[in-house]
This record gives structure tokens, C-alpha cells and sequence, in this order.
């Protein structure tokens, strides 16, 4: 929490050479379209990525006019094909890539006990959240490494950390992210390769795919995307970008465990009943 009060944002860091590209996975909507728009805002060229072709172009456009100094360019990919991570690195190529954020989540499946879920559910899921995030940083480090200093942000969820029953495979998937991000990030500093490696511990965020309303715990996704951008050279790898999120983390082992899973377990069988 600390670290707050004296860091400053090193993101310009990454803004170097003639020109700056920064990549955002699942750019059309929620926090990473925001994240977009403050990497805009940093003056880094954007390259959008979303499975909508008329999505992108029409945001594109829109960021064209806000932004006419800088290039903004798309490129169509649907993360449940796991193989499509090519066209993205193949959307790199002959740009100055400094920044990249895996963003794309698994959030269309409704939350569901797994038992219940389809054989193509569940293999959607593992398609999205690990084969998707995992082919295509692959695919992307070697360009990040090539144009350091760079920067990869991965991001997270609170249900990593925490029990996220009915979220079988997303909970999973993004625990398996997070461990994901440790290895890379402790390769990047003995290794020397001028990355600089973050796993961002996201909590309920007002967004596309999630509409609860904004409050003092439930951040709108551009101030999560101001407050992702602004944690980057704090010196962590895990990083919890939103105070109240990261007052709630301080919170939550204070906690008896089954209190916390009983709260988590009937708050989302309510969100489940609203479902239905
Ligand atoms: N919002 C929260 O409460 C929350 C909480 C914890 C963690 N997170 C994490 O934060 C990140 C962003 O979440 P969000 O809530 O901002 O998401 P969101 O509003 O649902 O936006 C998702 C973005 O990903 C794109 N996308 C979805 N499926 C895709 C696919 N198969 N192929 C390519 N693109 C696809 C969407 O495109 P379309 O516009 O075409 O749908 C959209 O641009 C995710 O990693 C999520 O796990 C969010």
C-alpha cells in the first residue's frame, strides 16, 4: 500500500525509438479499450485487438480523431481458436513493440457448477485461458526482448487468489496465468532480457462484460486502466493496481476462511439467480 504514496508511473520509460507501438489484447471494450486510451494518452502508437472487425475499425476511427497524431492500426483474432495468436505476431511485424497486455478474458460463459458445464464450455475455456495467453506470448516475447527496455502486463483476477467456485476454468486459468508471469518475470531479471514482467490482481470493475455499478469497490474501467498504467516500475510482480482492491486484499486473511467462502459462494449464487 505504501508503495502508492511515492511511485510515480515509469511507463515512459517504454515510449522509445522513432516509433512506439503498444499492443492491447480485447481492446474493444471494458478495461482494455481504457487501457488503450491512457496508452494513447502516453503517446504510444496503439495497435487494437479484438474478434470484430467492425468493432475495431469503428473505434479505430473514433481514437483517430482524438488522437491524430499518432497511428492507430487492428487486428481481427478470436482467442477461443488458440492458433490465431499468429495473426497477431504477424500484425507486429515491422513495428517498434514496447508495450504488450494480454488483456482478452474468458467472461461470455454465464457462471455455472462445472459438473454442469458442456465438454465445448469447458474447452473454450482452456482454449481462451491458457492456450490463447500462452501461444501468444510466446510468440510476442522474442519482439519484446529485441526492443527493449519493454514492458508485458498480463492481467488477472481476485479469483486467482481467492476460492471462485461456479468460475471453475476462468478462476483456474487465471491462477495458472499468475504462476505464468512469476516464471517469466524471474527469467526476464536473471536472464537480463529488459522486460519488465507484471501480473495485474484485478477485482470487480464496471466494464463490457461486467455491469455492476461503479462504486468506491467497483472502479470504472478507465480508472482501472489509469491505476494499471500508473502501478508499472513499482518494483513487484504481482501488483494489486486499485487502493480499495488492494485494501480489500489487506483485509480478506483476516478473515476465517470459511466465513470468506461462504460470502463468495452465496454472493455469486445470487449473481447466478439474477442469471436465470
Ligand atoms: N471486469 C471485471 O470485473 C474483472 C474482474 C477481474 C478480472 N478482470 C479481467 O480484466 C480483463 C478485462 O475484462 P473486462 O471486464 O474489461 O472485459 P470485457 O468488458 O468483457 O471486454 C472484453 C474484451 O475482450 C474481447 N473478447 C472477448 N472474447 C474474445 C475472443 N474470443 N476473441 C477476441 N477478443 C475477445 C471483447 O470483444 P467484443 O467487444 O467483441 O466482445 C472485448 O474487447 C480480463 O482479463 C478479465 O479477466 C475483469
Amino acid at each position: 500500500m505504501l508503495w502508492r504514496l511515492f511511485h510515480k508511473s515509469a511507463i515512459h520509460k517504454y515510449c522509445h525509438g522513432e516509433k512506439p507501438w503498444a499492443v492491447v489484447t480485447g481492446s474493444t471494450d471494458g478495461i482494455g479499450k481504457e487501457l488503450a486510451r491512457v496508452l494513447l494518452e502516453s503517446n504510444f502508437n496503439v495497435l487494437l485487438h479484438g474478434r470484430s472487425e467492425e468493432k475495431l475499425n469503428k473505434l479505430s476511427q473514433a481514437f483517430k480523431l482524438e488522437f491524430p497524431h499518432l497511428d492507430l492500426a487492428v487486428v481481427v483474432a478470436d482467442a477461443s481458436k488458440p492458433d490465431t495468436f499468429a495473426n497477431i505476431v504477424e500484425a507486429l511485424q515491422g513495428k517498434h513493440v514496447t508495450v504488450f497486455i494480454n488483456n482478452v478474458p474468458y467472461s461470455e460463459q454465464a457462471m455455472n457448477i462445472f459438473a454442469d458445464d458442456s465438454a465445448a464450455q469447458v474447452q473454450r475455456g482452456l482454449d481462451m485461458g491458457v492456450q490463447f495467453v500462452t501461444k501468444l506470448t510466446h510468440g510476442v516475447l522474442p519482439i519484446l526482448i529485441k526492443n527493449g527496455p519493454s514492458l508485458l502486463i498480463n492481467n488477472g483476477s481476485l479469483v486467482a487468489a481467492i476460492p471462485g467456485p461456479y468460475l471453475a476454468v476462468y478462476a483456474s486459468s487465471k491462477a495458472y496465468l499468475k504462476t505464468f508471469t512469476n516464471c517469466l518475470a524471474i527469467e526476464s531479471k536473471r536472464y537480463g532480457q529488459g522486460v519488465e514482467v507484471l501480473y495485474m490482481d484485478i477485482h470487480n470493475v464496471n466494464s463490457g462484460g461486467n455491469k455492476t455499478p461503479v462504486s468506491f469497490t467497483t472502479p470504472s474501467s478507465n480508472d482501472m486502466a489509469k491505476a494499471i498504467i500508473r502501478a508499472v516500475g513499482c518494483g513487484k510482480t504481482e501488483v494489486t493496481p486499485y487502493w480499495t482492491h488492494e485494501l480489500m486484499r489487506w483485509i480478506f486473511p483476516l478473515v476465517p476462511n470459511s466465513v470468506l467462502v461462504d460470502t463468495i459462494a452465496t454472493t455469486l449464487e445470487t449473481t447466478i439467480k439474477k442469471q436465470t
